[in-house]
């Protein structure tokens, strides 16, 4: 695991943007997938991303989670991917469906069999997350059902504290990724980053990847680190 720390959200962006980038080009093979995270701090990085040299013709998207709502819906996240990404790019994009006739266990089987034909070994090459002020990651949320799946790559999950159901990757689809990198920005976010880094395991969803079979990368801005006391970080531009 390393934590990468930058000043500020914009220079996280920048150097998230590169790290994605980074970690397509050195995949071989003809195609290479990333999961999008969702919620407001991917969106900088989602541009940034846009105008690196990346050949986005062999590039699958997939979401590592969605709300379950339409996908005009200002709180989609399919919807903030392609805005600040997709849109502008010629990747092939898989989007979890959304209908008022179709149950969200339906739309997560349905994605999983989709996943499925572009990584059939269930390997991500490319996992983004963020992380909650709980500690919840994808719609991995604290308590919910989501958190005992063992099998499943792609599930529904009712989030009672949010009264809404949500479609996520699976604690197996995460952990077998071949790079997971958490975007994580913000004070409110300190407490939580250096109880999930430095606490007990086993307290906070986002803590599986304290088990994770890949690289996982933390890219964090300043106040967000502002509480590590224990963990080793590097520090952008640091020499
Ligand atoms: C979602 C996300 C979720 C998000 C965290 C952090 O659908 O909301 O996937 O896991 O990454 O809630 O969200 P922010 O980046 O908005 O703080």
């Amino acid at each position: 695991m390393r934590v990468l720390v930058h000043p500020d959200p914009d220079s996280l962006a920048t150097a998230a943007a590169r790290a994605v980038a980074d970690a397509l080009s050195v995949r071989t093979g003809p195609r290479v997938n990333v999961g999008l995270a969702g919620g407001s701090t991917p969106a900088l990085t989602y541009q940034r991303l846009r105008s690196l040299d990346v050949d986005w013709s062999r590039v699958d998207l997939w979401l590592s989670d969605e709300r379950w709502v339409p996908h005009d819906h200002a709180d989609s996240n399919g919807r903030m991917a392609t805005e600040t990404l997709i849109s502008q790019v010629g990747a092939n994009f898989l989007r979890p469906r959304w209908s008022e006739y179709l149950t969200p266990a339906d739309s997560a089987a349905f994605y999983e069999a989709e996943l499925r034909r572009i990584m059939p070994d269930g390997v991500a090459d490319v996992v983004l997350l963020g992380m909650g002020t709980d500690g919840h990651t994808a719609s991995l949320f604290p308590g919910t059902e989501a958190l005992t799946e063992e099998h499943r790559w792609y599930v529904d999950n009712e989030v009672p504290q949010l009264d809404t159901w949500r479609l996520t990757a699976s604690i197996p689809m995460i952990q077998r990724a071949r790079t997971v990198m958490v975007l994580t920005a913000g004070e409110s976010k300190a407490e939580v980053l250096a109880e999930v880094l430095e606490g007990p395991d086993g307290t906070y969803p986002i803590q599986i990847l304290r088990h994770a079979a890949g690289d996982v990368v933390w890219i964090v801005d300043d106040a967000a680190a502002s509480q590590l006391t224990a963990t080793p970080v590097e520090r952008a531009g640091a020499q």
